[in-house]
């Protein structure tokens, strides 16, 4: 992994870097680190940090319709378009120490040391950190991003949580229920992520060039039995919800396991389970599950979506549960740039690193970005390739060489993407 000793002079410094992540990683919910979730007073405290962080830069800052916390240094050129750097400052439960906030940090950096260095840009240069990058308690992720690509479902504005629904989250978050047009001013959008696997940390690389990011679709089920009394009701005349739910569980484990023998990835998890009425003496009436699936080919994701169907017919009918399918977001496989895959490759090398291509198994706002603009990602190492829990840990030098690989690129996508590119 980190061989800073054999490297020059990076054009970043290391030292802020650290300081940032370990300040803004520290507002954390006490005694649940790493937790800051979107939607949550947490989140907004961080969020005013960030803002503080980016206007210490010299960055203008706005909140865009989306809920997008953006911090924008104007070009020299005014009308040339806008390259874009940044991740997400939310968090999953009980993890996210680096996910997403290095790539925000890392970002920020490439500002300030453009500025110490008295570089000017022939664009404008925006620094974002996306809203709800992660599932948030709406059951829904890349919230900012899809918004401002203009792709977030409009129904989403209606789904509840914690008292409030997402359009009401959203004003709170600064945004507005209304994500306006898709932008249409930006030229390229990179991101700095931790890759959240074990590949780059096994092989002692610097850098992941990401070629590709997994399609990622969402079902939830609901699974109706019968309350009873837990001591009186025969075991043969029971409608029992979770017993018809674990079932399903299993299920879906075994399909994914059988799919995920493909040379492709494909992978599937019920990560969120709710049960009702949750009490000792009480067969339980109705359980909730989100299965999460993430797949390189439509072809899986449809073979998997109809084995699963027929799954829920064949437990419905044993258990006697009604069971219910939805499908609350889908999307589809992204493909990263690969002319600036190259550029960042070259830049990796020019700063004496090694590299490689990776596809992500995880999703990134980059898929969404894709859409609007010329996406591309990095990845660095992070310990045994751990993440999504407490224990998610990245080396300072490699995020700090991360960030190098960005400001070497940016530069250079500066001077290439010019008169009738713009
Ligand atoms: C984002 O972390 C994801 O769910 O892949
Ligand atoms: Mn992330
Ligand atoms: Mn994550």
């Amino acid at each position: 992994m980190s061989q800073m000793g054999d490297r020059p002079n990076l054009p970043v410094s290391a030292a802020r870097i650290a300081q940032d992540i370990d300040a803004l990683a520290a507002i954390t919910e006490p005694g649940r680190p790493w937790t800051r979730r979107a939607f949550s007073t947490l989140h907004l405290e961080g969020r005013a940090w960030l803002t503080e962080r980016f206007r210490a830069a010299g960055l203008e800052t706005r909140i865009d319709a989306s809920g997008n916390l953006i911090g924008r240094r104007a070009g020299r050129k005014p009308g040339s378009g806008t390259l874009m750097l940044g991740s997400h400052s939310d968090t999953v439960p009980d993890g996210g120490r680096f996910d997403g906030i290095a790539g925000v940090v890392a970002a920020l950096e490439v500002a300030r040391s453009l500025a110490d260095a008295g570089i000017e840009l022939n664009h404008d240069l925006e620094i974002v950190d996306f809203l709800a990058e992660e599932v948030s308690i709406f059951g829904v992720s890349c919230i900012g991003s899809r918004g401002m690509a203009g792709v977030r479902p409009p129904e989403w504005l209606e789904r509840q949580a914690d008292g409030m629904t997402l359009s009401q989250g959203l004003v709170a978050a600064g945004g507005s229920e209304n994500s306006g047009p898709p932008r249409r001013n930006i030229k390229v959008f990179l991101e700095l992520h931790i890759e959240q696997g074990p590949v780059l940390a096994t092989e002692k690389r610097d850098i992941g060039i990401v070629t590709a990011i997994s399609g990622i679709a969402r079902i939830e089920i609901v699974v109706e039995g019968r309350a009873d009394h837990a001591g009186t009701t025969p075991m043969g005349a029971r409608r029992d919800a979770l017993v018809a739910a674990s079932k399903l569980v299993l299920g879906i484990e075994h399909l994914a396991t059988d799919l995920s023998r493909q040379p492709r990835h494909f992978a599937a998890t019920v990560g969120e389970f709710a049960m009702l009425p949750n009490a000792a003496n009480v067969v339980p009436s109705n359980v909730r599950l989100l299965v999460d699936i993430r797949s390189e080919l439509r072809e899986d994701l449809d073979t998997f979506a109809a084995a699963l169907s027929e799954l829920c017919t064949s437990v419905a009918k044993g258990d006697h549960a009604d069971i219910s399918l939805r499908q609350i977001s889908d999307a589809p496989a992204v493909r990263m740039d690969t002319g600036i895959g190259t550029m960042l490759a070259g830049a990796v090398e020019r700063l004496g690193g090694s590299h490689r291509q990776l596809a992500s198994g995880a999703g990134h706002d980059a898929a969404f970005l894709a859409r609007i603009s010329r996406a591309a990602m990095i990845f660095i190492p992070c310990l045994n390739g751990r993440s999504h829990a407490p224990e998610e840990l990245a080396e300072n030098d490699d995020i700090a060489f991360g960030a190098a690989v960005l400001f070497e690129t940016v530069r250079a996508l500066d001077r290439q993407i010019s008169g009738r590119d713009v």
